[in-house]
């Protein structure tokens, strides 16, 4: 006799079987919410590329904050819009600076939700590059005594994490070495090491008012069309002592993430970025797609492909469906 048919329907038939097979899981303690920080009171500034989003001052950030933590999101991931910018972009270090207020806010109000900052000068500086410009270029080693500052700026008003984004060589083991020297030794750093020059940053620059006022980023972030490099920064970002790598943006780089897990084995982030969901909103927002199936879909996804941490705007969506039980 012809051996049985094996009939993969049959493990598909029951949602509850299915739900016994699943082999990913996607879970609201995986998610860090994004929030951008502005000076003022009782702001709450919509992003127009980004619907359902907001710049809020530190008064409306923390109630959101407070929101998120009651629906079980682990962390925030803190940005910050300066009252003013300069070319060394000061404000990013300074002790009473946007995010450094935010931290101390938010830690004194939910002093159990994990704050991680994100550390870079773009948003800051008035020319809106990552580093210290001199004669039309970006430099790299005087930067890193800038980033460090951020950092420590970041942990010594209470950050649980600092996320350095700048990509510059050599940020992540100026970053430890300046944290350890602050007896921060405990304070982990998690960095964006395959960190994509993508177009898919368009709606956060004009969130963050950090769009480069000349030339763009491609002289220090990735080329999308590398993988190998991908491979190379991750690996020098954890011999400079990074505890998790991030790949970024996520969706169209899911093979980065996916060979990043395999290739190092290391707690692994992916950054599904504004444009990511500013396209699934546009297309939920036109009828063109079911929103909130997509986006569930999305997440789950960066997780198969290997993300154990997933930074999303839609966090609080994600949280609210999951605990409705509705990702089954
Ligand atoms: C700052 C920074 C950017 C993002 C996170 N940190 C923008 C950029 O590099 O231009 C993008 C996040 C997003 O698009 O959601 N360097």
């Amino acid at each position: 006799m012809a051996h049985a048919m094996f009939r993969p329907r049959r493990l598909r038939e029951k949602p509850l079987l299915r739900a016994l097979v699943r082999e990913t899981a996607l879970a609201v303690d995986d998610l860090v919410y994004p929030l951008f920080a502005l000076h003022g009171r009782g702001v709450r500034e919509p992003i127009a590329s980004m619907p359902g989003q907001f710049r809020m001052s530190i008064d409306e950030l923390v109630k959101e904050v407070k929101d998120a933590a009651g629906m079980g999101i682990p962390a925030v991931l803190l940005f910050g819009v300066p009252a003013e910018k300069d070319p060394r972009g000061s404000e990013a270090y300074a002790e009473d600076g946007i995010v450094q207020q935010a931290v101390r806010a938010v830690k004194d109000v939910v002093p159990d939700l994990l704050v991680v900052t994100d550390v870079c000068l773009c948003q800051y500086t008035s020319h809106g590059h990552c580093g210290i410009v001199e004669g039309g270029s970006v430099r790299n080693d005087p930067t890193l005594e800038l980033l460090a500052r951020v950092a420590v700026s970041h942990a010594e008003a209470g950050a649980d994490m600092v996320a350095p984004s700048d990509m510059m060589d050599g940020r992540v083991g100026a970053i430890r070495e300046a944290l350890d020297e602050a007896s921060f030794t405990d304070t982990p750093i998690m960095a964006y090491s395959a960190k994509y020059a993508s177009s898919f940053y368009g709606p956060f620059r004009e969130a963050a008012e950090s769009a480069p006022q000349f030339g763009d980023r491609r002289s220090y972030q990735l080329d999308p069309a590398n993988a190998l490099e991908a491979m190379r920064e991750i690996a020098l970002d954890l011999d400079e002592g990074a505890d998790i790598v991030m790949v970024k943006p996520a969706l169209p780089y899911l093979d980065i993430v996916s060979r990043a897990k395999a290739e190092f084995g290391v707690p692994l982030a992916a950054y599904s970025v504004s444009g990511e969901y500013a396209m699934i909103r546009a297309a939920g927002r036109l009828g063109w797609l079911d929103e909130e199936r997509a986006m569930l879909e999305a997440l789950v996804a960066i997780r198969r492909a290997g993300a154990d941490v997933v930074i999303t705007y839609f966090a609080r969506e994600a949280a609210r469906l999951l605990e409705r039980g509705s990702a089954r």
